[in-house]
């Protein structure tokens, strides 16, 4: 019995440092730089900014308006009145609340990119909002992997904050744990599927003692 358990433990080892996470992806344009600036007060900052690491990751070739549209893609909640999900009772997956959340970001970011002078001529504002609003769900034209990278990003740097979701009394800890494995199972882009389980491990072991 012994044996299958020091198995289980070096396969969970092995698993867990198979991760590479997604290198810092420089900020090479004065537009992204200021949307990085725009949204450091927020005190989710750090997973906008890992999403952006993670798209680049999983599509060296993202174009600005994706870029752009992961590094801002929940800066709705940086305001406040903005919609509510009930942790305790509510589905992760609700399309009300997730619509809601989703058409706000892509509202309040499409007020700050038109009041912003010397944006590039070629900068598709429709397009920018377009994968903000499809973030949650993702779709064609890039959508699938902006929800990709939100998703990844979740998993690495939000691990704290779901945990304080139990601990606050905002949802029980399985709450928490269904949420982690929505941000995971909802991935369709097979290449971030596989980073997806490591994190999702991690992320569920962050809970344990919950
Ligand atoms: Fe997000």
């Amino acid at each position: 019995m012994k044996a299958t358990n020091d198995q289980d433990d070096t396969e969970s080892i092995r698993v867990r440092t198979a991760i590479e996470p997604a290198p810092s992806l420089p900020v090479c344009t004065e537009i992204e730089r200021r949307a990085i600036a725009w949204i450091s007060p927020y005190n989710q900052a750090l997973h906008l900014e890992r999403a952006r690491d993670w798209l680049a990751y999983l599509d060296p070739d993202a174009p600005l308006e994706a870029r752009l549209a992961v590094v801002t893609h929940d800066i709705e909640r940086m305001f406040p009145n903005g919609p509510q999900l009930d942790k305790a009772t509510g589905r992760f997956d609700d399309p009300h609340y997730l619509y809601a959340h989703a058409a706000r970001s892509a509202e309040v970011v499409g007020f700050w990119l038109h009041a912003q002078a010397d944006v590039p001529e070629e900068l598709s504002l429709s397009e920018v909002q377009r994968l903000i609003t499809l973030h949650e769900f993702g779709g064609v034209g890039g959508a699938d992997l902006v929800q990709a990278a939100d998703s990844l990003s979740f998993l690495e740097t939000l691990q704290d904050v779901v945990r304080k979701w139990v601990t606050h009394g905002e949802c029980d800890a399985e709450q928490a744990r269904a949420k982690h494995r929505y941000m995971a199972d909802r991935i369709r882009i097979p290449a971030a599927q596989q980073v997806a389980g490591p994190l999702l491990e991690q992320a569920l072991a962050s809970l344990d003692d919950l």
